[in-house]
Parts: C-alpha cells; structure tokens; sequence
C-alpha cells in the first residue's frame, strides 16, 4: 500500500474498535508499530551456528560461487523476490511469496526486514515501476549495507533481522507447506560469502567480501541476464502481468484494468496487461522451472479499480492443499516474543481499551476523518503508529490530539523504550537459538554438502 497512489483512497488505516471488547482482542494491530520500532534496533545473527563454524574455516572466495555450486544445493530449487516499501508492505509480500513458493515447489529465500521505506517501487496504476532488475539490485544493496550496519545500541553486531525472525512461520515449515532458507545462509552459499566475516568489525577483509557480495548481487539480480538453468529472473510486473492460478480460460487473457488513452500518450507507454497462470508460465515444462533460482520482483499487490494490480489468487477450489495455505497465511501471527511484548504494553501501559491509528507521514486525510472516528466515553485512548517523529507533531493534527488530554490518552512505543530494548534483546537471544530449527531437512542436506565440497 505504501508505495502506490490511489486516487480516491485515503492513505490512513486505522482501525476502529468498540471500546467494549476486550483490550486483549486489539492487540495484534498495535504490535504493528511494536515491531516497527523494535526493527529499527533490533538485531541478532542470522547464520546457523554449525554453518557458520564451516564457513568460517573456508577459504575466501575469488568470484562469486553462483551457479558453479549448483551442486551444494543438493537439487534444490529457490524463489527469490524484492521486498520493498514499509513494514505491512512487506510482510503481505511474505505472504505471497510463501504461496508461490508452495504453488511452485520451490524453497523460500526469507528475506530480511527492510529498514521502513528503504526501497520504494514507484506506482503501479501509473505504470512508473522500478523495473525487477533495479528493484532486485536495490534490495540487494539495501541487505549488504543491513549487513554491515552496526547496532550499537544493543551492542550486538549484525544489524539484520530476518522476516523469519519476527513473523511466526514455524507451523507452515513443519506442516511442510513451504520450506525455506534465510537469505544470508543461501547467500553464503551461492555467493561463497562469510556472511560473518562481513558483519565483524575486526575484519580487514571486509571490503573484497563485500565487493563479491554486490557482484553476486547483480548476477542474482538479473543485470546479466539469465544464466542457464541456473538463474530464471522475471521481467514481468504489475505493468505487464497479473498472476492467476488455476483458474480455467484466464492463462492470456487481457485483465480488466489497461493503461488508459490519455496515460498511454502522454507518457508514450505501450503496455498491455494479461492475465497469466503462474504454474503453468512458471511450473513444470517451463523454461523458468529449470531454473535453480527464479527471482520475482515485487510481490506487492492490491485490488484497483476492480481487478488486483499483480497477483489476484484469493482462493483455489481444484487444489485443496492451497486453499489451506491461502488460508492459514491469511493471518500470519508475530513471534510469541512480540505478542507478549504487545500484551504486557496493552495491560500494563495503557490498561484501558483502545483504539489504534496508524498514520502515515503528513498525512493529510485524517483531519477529515478523526472526528468521526473516535468516538467513545472519554477518555479515549489511542495507541498512535506513525512514521512522524514525535518532536515534530508540532502543528500537526497530532499536536491537537495530543493536546486535548481530556478526551484523548495517545499511547506511543519508542525506540529507546525499556519495553522495546528488552524485546528486542530477547528476540535475539532466542533467535540464536531457534534459528533454523525451522529450516527444512534439505539445507541439512546442503550443509553436509557444503562441508564436503564447497569449503573444503
Ligand atoms: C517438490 O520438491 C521436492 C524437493 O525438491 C521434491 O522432493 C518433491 O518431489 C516435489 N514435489 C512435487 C509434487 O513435485
Ligand atoms: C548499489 O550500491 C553501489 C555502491 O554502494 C552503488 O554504486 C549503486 O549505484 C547502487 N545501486 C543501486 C541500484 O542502488
Ligand atoms: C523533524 O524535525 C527535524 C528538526 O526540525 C527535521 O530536521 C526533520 O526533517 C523533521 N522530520 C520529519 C520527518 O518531518
């Protein structure tokens, strides 16, 4: 949502609640912002310990392993895609990214948690898109700088958070509805990479890791374009195709939302949007599903002037085992560390029930609308999610809220707050532990590979 303009549609969402029910029931929206703060700080170390102790006795690698360790990964095919925008962005691209994995038979490369508004894809509806190259570059470069950053303030290392790491996949991984990788173990691998050599300060070799690193960015983007059966990276996006599947008579249709006329000459564009099976464009018998690694761009999408911008799979009668995924990922629960985070704030913080306002930057409908929305006995109280500083509220209509303390108690999460530091110190001790608990039996398999050829 964050990225694209819609004409009529307001940029706010904030979420009403009757003040009757139980402020246990509001919760998982106000964890949104928790985990949005808690991401700015948050940090923990992402490799398996037992890879990390292979790799750490390799030798450093002379180019990119890419395609040439093929064989490491034990057979295994991946999907890759371009997460972008802010955090809920983000994780409804997870979401999809997980259905396409499982509809592909593919392992999931899980992205990291992109600092909110880092990479930005442009407008769908206008037809002005970071093409999936770029987006795939972009992102890639935004993960090896999340890689090098350092998080001082909870004096850990690495400042890279797996969307794994919050969002709780655990059930789908063991249910064996998808499996996957976390994007710094595969890069390891595929690129040849210490991914722990890259985060030490100590390092000397930092540089050259990182120049490997932005040359295996681009090969896996796509800049060189697809390497045989190695690399299959998607050109189509919103401006070309809508994802469908399973749907009989739809593979090649022309989809109901074109550019218009006017759009069409003024900015001289050309496209022409179709409908397209994802099996059968990309599953077997295609060229992609040879493909070790296929790489999407963006999985964003979002219904516009009724049709979906990108990928309309909302249901899937012929294949029961999808229809239960779309349905277990409809919601996807946070980390327990996160919920109980959220709980202990809703309880002890604001002790009231509450309503919730995410509000983007300046944004300019809420004056239109607060009014009308929260109603209630006074006081009432809102937990406020925004990307606006709190210093600058100052003649916002968030300055008026704050200011009429009678009828509105705004409840806010910090970075710096004890709640958020604790969670995230948590999140990262835990990480440590759990960390690929999750992962599938064949990265065990890829392991044991690595060992015996890659990095030895
Ligand atoms: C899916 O992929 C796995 C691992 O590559 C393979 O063992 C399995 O047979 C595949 N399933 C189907 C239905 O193709
Ligand atoms: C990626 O980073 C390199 C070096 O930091 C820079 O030269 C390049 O322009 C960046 N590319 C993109 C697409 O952001
Ligand atoms: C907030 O205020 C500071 C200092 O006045 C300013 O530098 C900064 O750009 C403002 N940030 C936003 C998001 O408006």
């Amino acid at each position: 949502m964050e990225s694209l303009n819609f004409n009529n549609r307001t940029h706010i969402r904030w979420t009403k609640k009757s003040p009757l029910r139980s402020p246990s029931y509001l919760l998982p929206i106000s964890l949104l912002f928790l985990l949005i703060s808690l991401l700015l700080f948050l940090s923990s170390k992402h490799i398996s310990n037992s890879l990390l102790s292979t790799l750490k006795n390799s030798p450093q690698p002379q180019s990119p392993h890419l395609c040439t360790s093929q064989k490491t990964l034990a057979g295994e095919k991946f999907l890759w895609y371009a997460p972008h925008s802010g955090f809920s962005n983000q994780l409804s691209e997870f979401k999809y990214a997980i259905l396409m994995a499982a509809i592909l038979n593919r392992t999931l490369i899980v992205p990291p948690v992109l600092d909110h508004h880092a990479v930005v894809l442009g407008s769908c509806p206008k037809f002005r898109v970071l093409s999936p190259n770029q987006l795939r570059f972009t992102v890639w470069n935004h993960t090896i700088e999340l890689i090098q950053s350092r998080r001082q303030f909870l004096k850990i290392d690495c400042g890279y958070v797996s969307m794994a790491d919050v969002t709780d996949i655990s059930k789908l991984v063991t249910a064996s509805d998808v499996r996957v990788i976390d994007f710094s173990v595969f890069i390891s691998i595929w690129c040849g990479v210490n991914i722990d050599l890259v985060c030490s300060k100590e390092s000397n070799k930092q540089s050259s890791l990182l120049d490997t690193l932005r040359q295996c960015g681009s090969l896996l983007s796509g800049y060189n374009g697809n390497v045989n059966n190695c690399l299959y990276a998607l050109d189509e996006d919103c401006r070309t195709t809508v994802w469908t599947y399973g749907k009989d008579g739809e593979d090649g249709t022309l989809d109901s939302f074109q550019p218009d006329e006017q759009l069409k000459k003024k900015k001289k564009i050309s496209y022409v949007r179709k409908r397209q099976d994802v099996y059968q464009t990309l599953g077997p018998g295609s060229r992609a599903e040879l493909a070790t690694v296929l790489a999407f761009g963006s999985l964003f999408t979002a219904p516009y002037k009724g049709s979906e911008l990108y990928i309309d799979i909302h249901e899937s009668p012929r294949d029961q085992t999808m229809q239960l995924l779309i349905e277990k990922i409809s919601f996807l629960s946070f980390v327990p560390e996160i919920m109980s985070a959220g709980k202990e704030f809703a309880s002890k913080t604001i002790k009231s029930p509450f309503l919730c306002a995410q509000l983007r930057l300046l944004d300019g409908q809420f004056k239109n609308h607060w009014k009308t929305t929260f109603l209630g006995p006074l006081p009432i109280h809102i937990f406020v999610m925004t990307d606006l500083p709190q210093g600058n509220w100052t003649g916002s209509y968030l300055e008026d809220l704050s200011r009429d303390s009678d009828a509105f108690k705004l409840h806010v999460l910090r970075e710096k707050d004890e709640l958020v530091t604790r969670t995230a110190k948590n999140l990262a001790a835990s990480g440590n532990e759990k960390k690929f608990v999750f992962l599938s039996e064949s990265l065990d398999r890829m392991k044991k590979n690595c060992q015996s050829s890659i990095f030895t």
